[in-house]
């Protein structure tokens, strides 16, 4: 049988954190790096999977019921689960993965491996589903299979990446945007170093407490709500993690007017004070992101910087004029290894399309 491939991208989240579950608005966009799937259909029920950077390969029999074994290739299999559990009828066959993503640097490389696997599975046995159709599939498979609460963020970025263009996505309406990018300006991720892991308890603890703020507010979730009335909540932690949401879904709103206005230095205070709501309120940062932040904001040029994903470890991303990013890139990463020990990898990203 012929061989096919598919690439899928990772993505920065720009502004908009933790919003995705709380049917608020994101802004995000996808990046050049991302996850090629080449393979092709075999003579069996069998299904083979290989990555170039992680070990072991899997190799098993999709007839048995899958279940998640808590290994890089669940993400894949949940792909296969959430397509059979659609009805799609999959047959055996054999896929190879290579990255080009760091793993663990909040760059979605887990919506990357499950985009690539989507659209691959879809040409191998054509079926043909709309992409939104396909980023609800993959969250489905991380939620219900990988057994991650995450957004529909990731899987939208994705799919839904456009070249020099940011991703405007309100999740509660399910409305996706494509938005011009700031001009001369580049995203310049640097990851810590000290990965991070959403299979952690943190993100589901944060997701509970914002739920949590939605009840005692008595609203569906808190994109019905402004920063102004979380304040009647009672001082104290499901506050604070409301605020950060509500003060999210408002600097979105104006980030949006700014792309538009291409007011970069107002943008990148957005970026800037998202930061500092993660620090204070919704405390998903950690010393090694704080760090990376002033580091970036003390280079003259720097418009703004934030962590970006899920927190707990990972990548910050700063805005930065394209003419220095390589500059500002060095300096950052030399100060970063002084001061901790830990070398910062820092990539200037392109902007690009989404899955193809
Ligand atoms: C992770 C999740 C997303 C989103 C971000 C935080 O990347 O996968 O769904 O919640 O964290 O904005």
């Amino acid at each position: 049988m012929a061989e096919i491939s598919s690439f899928a991208p990772g993505r920065v989240e720009l502004l908009g954190n933790h919003t995705d579950y709380n049917e608020g608005l994101v802004l995000s966009a996808a990046i050049h790096l991302g996850i090629t799937v080449t393979g092709k259909g075999v003579a069996s029920d069998r299904v083979h999977l290989q990555s170039r950077q992680i070990a072991p390969p899997w190799e098993g029999d999709l007839k048995e019921e899958l279940r998640a074994q808590k290994i890089w290739a669940d993400y894949p299999r949940g792909i296969a689960w959430a397509l059979q559990k659609e009805g799609w009828a999959i047959e055996g066959f054999e896929a190879q993965f290579d990255s080009t993503l760091p793993v663990g640097a909040g760059l979605s490389s887990s919506a990357a491996i499950e985009v690539a696997t989507a659209v691959f599975l879809c040409r191998l046995f054509h079926f043909t589903l709309s992409p939104l159709k396909l980023a609800k599939l993959c969250r489905k498979a991380e939620n219900e299979f990988v057994g991650v609460q995450c957004g529909l963020l990731d899987q939208v970025s994705s799919l839904f990446g456009k070249k020099n263009h940011a991703i405007f996505l309100d999740c509660r309406h399910e409305r996706i945007e494509t938005i011009p990018f700031l001009n001369n300006t580049v995203l310049l991720v640097i990851h810590s170093g000290v990965p991070h892991a959403l299979t952690g308890g943190e993100y589901n603890d944060r997701r509970r407490d914002c739920f949590e703020a939605a009840r005692l507010l008595e609203v569906t979730a808190l994109r019905d709500v402004s920063s102004e009335q979380v304040l009647q909540l009672p001082e104290g932690q499901i506050r604070k993690r409301a605020l950060h949401i509500t003060g999210e879904n408002e600097r979105v709103s104006k980030g949006v007017d700014l792309l538009r206005e291409g007011d970069v230095c107002q943008f990148g205070a957005l970026m800037t004070a998202s930061h500092r709501s993660s620090q204070e309120n919704f405390e998903n940062s950690t010393p090694a992101l704080d760090l990376l932040v002033e580091l970036s904001l003390n280079q003259p040029h720097v418009y703004g910087a934030r962590l970006t994903g899920g927190g707990f470890g990972g990548a910050i991303v700063a805005l930065v004029p394209q003419s220095v990013a390589q500059q500002v890139a060095e300096n950052i990463t030399r100060t970063y290894f002084q001061r901790t020990g830990y070398s910062a990898k820092a990539v200037v990203c392109k902007i690009a399309d989404g899955a193809r």
